[in-house]
């Protein structure tokens, strides 16, 4: 027996959410955000199983992006913040992959290189979040150059929301006017500005690429409303096990800095996983985990290799007895809620030592 700490990946579920998807944005090309390890379900087994129903696949770093291309899943690839070298530029030309280019240094070195074959470019221009883009007032000039380069097969403009997961924020409207304005101005005929949250509540931002990453994986990127209500299915089962079970005494603590204590005798089960899986430390006092379909009270500090849970409720869960962290039942988004989080962060910082385990009800 194992220590039984993993996560079960559930790829129809991934398919059932790129269904979703297409169904918001039927007149839109899907590129499948599975940048970070796949938002932490895996790079290669996730790709596989959304290349079929998506247009391309994007990813962060040269390295995601070259693995995929070695997969060869017959998708474009684009990596969401280009190139950074030289070097890098020759390799992504010759196997294929697309660029993002959102600096002026990557547009003189892209424009100024000789390259095996031309590669098709997202011209990534600001339009209000001030993290990585172009300026506005560039964006017309660095079009043309892109469009007269013998280096480049077509060109797709690209920019990103700040505030998406918070519809009525008035950013949302400027950036989307600006967006645009820019499109009509460089007559673009591919544009892309809408991750999840904005595919799901702008059909005005869908444009002719939408961008999904967080509800491929069955989450949900607004605060108030659950994965549930968009119909969506959490694709990560996060579980573990009960490793050993003992009553506390009334006015015993539990746990490292003893932290919590007993009002009354209570029955406490260590479960084996930890902030060394990616269960994160700092959890409010409301966190559960659910135990036979009940959800049991976190007690205690969360340690590197264990929890503790109350389990005077469930007489007959002792050692072995399986338990949820997060997934079917248990939703990721109430975790990221008491551990004062974002769903995005709790996916991505599972760790390497929790094994992938991948279900695929469709594939049997
Ligand atoms: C440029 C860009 N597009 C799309 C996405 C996907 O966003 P989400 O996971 O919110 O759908 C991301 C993720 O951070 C991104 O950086």
């Amino acid at each position: 027996m194992g220590r039984g700490t993993r996560a079960v990946i559930d790829l129809a579920a991934m398919r059932h959410n790129m269904e979703r998807v297409r169904r918001h944005a039927p007149h839109s090309k899907v590129l499948g955000v599975v940048k970070a390890d796949a938002y932490g379900h895996g790079l290669l087994p996730v790709a596989r199983a959304l290349a079929p129903s998506s247009d391309a696949l994007g990813v962060a770093t040269f390295e995601e992006g070259m693995a995929l291309k070695r997969a060869d899943l017959q998708r474009p690839v684009l990596l969401m913040e280009g190139v950074f070298n030289p070097e890098q530029l020759q390799a992504a030309a010759e196997y294929g992959l697309s660029l993002v280019v959102h600096q002026p240094w990557q547009l003189s070195m892209l424009l100024e290189a000789r390259l095996p074959q031309p590669v098709t470019v997202w011209l990534k221009v600001d339009t209000g979040m001030h993290r990585l883009g172009m300026a506005e007032h560039g964006c017309a000039l660095f079009w043309q150059q892109l469009q007269a380069s013998d280096n480049v097969r077509e060109v797709v403009l690209m920019s990103h929301l700040a505030c998406a997961d918070e519809p009525e924020h008035p950013l949302n409207q400027q950036q989307g006017e600006r967006f645009q304005h820019l499109k009509a101005a460089v007559a673009a005929r591919q544009a892309s500005l809408a991750n999840s949250a904005a595919l799901l509540d702008r059909a005005d931002f869908q444009h002719e690429w939408v961008r999904p990453g967080l509800m491929l994986y069955g989450a949900s990127p607004f605060a108030g409303r659950s994965a549930a209500e968009l119909g969506l299915l959490p694709a990560m089962h996060l579980q573990s096990r009960i490793i050993s079970r003992s009553m506390v005494a009334a006015g015993e603590s539990v746990g490292y800095g003893a932290t919590w204590t007993a009002t009354r005798a209570t029955d406490v089960a260590v479960v084996a996983i930890g902030y060394g899986d990616g269960y994160p430390r700092h959890l409010g006092l409301q966190a559960q985990v659910l135990i036979q379909g009940q959800r049991c009270p976190v007690v205690g500090r969360v340690s590197m290799d264990m929890i503790t849970v109350d389990v005077s409720a469930l007489p007959g869960a002792g050692p072995n007895t399986p338990v949820t962290l997060w997934g079917p039942g248990l939703p990721v988004e109430d975790v990221a809620r008491w551990a004062n989080t974002v769903n995005y962060e709790l996916l991505c910082q599972v760790t390497g030592r929790v094994e992938r385990h991948y279900q695929d009800a469709g594939a049997l």
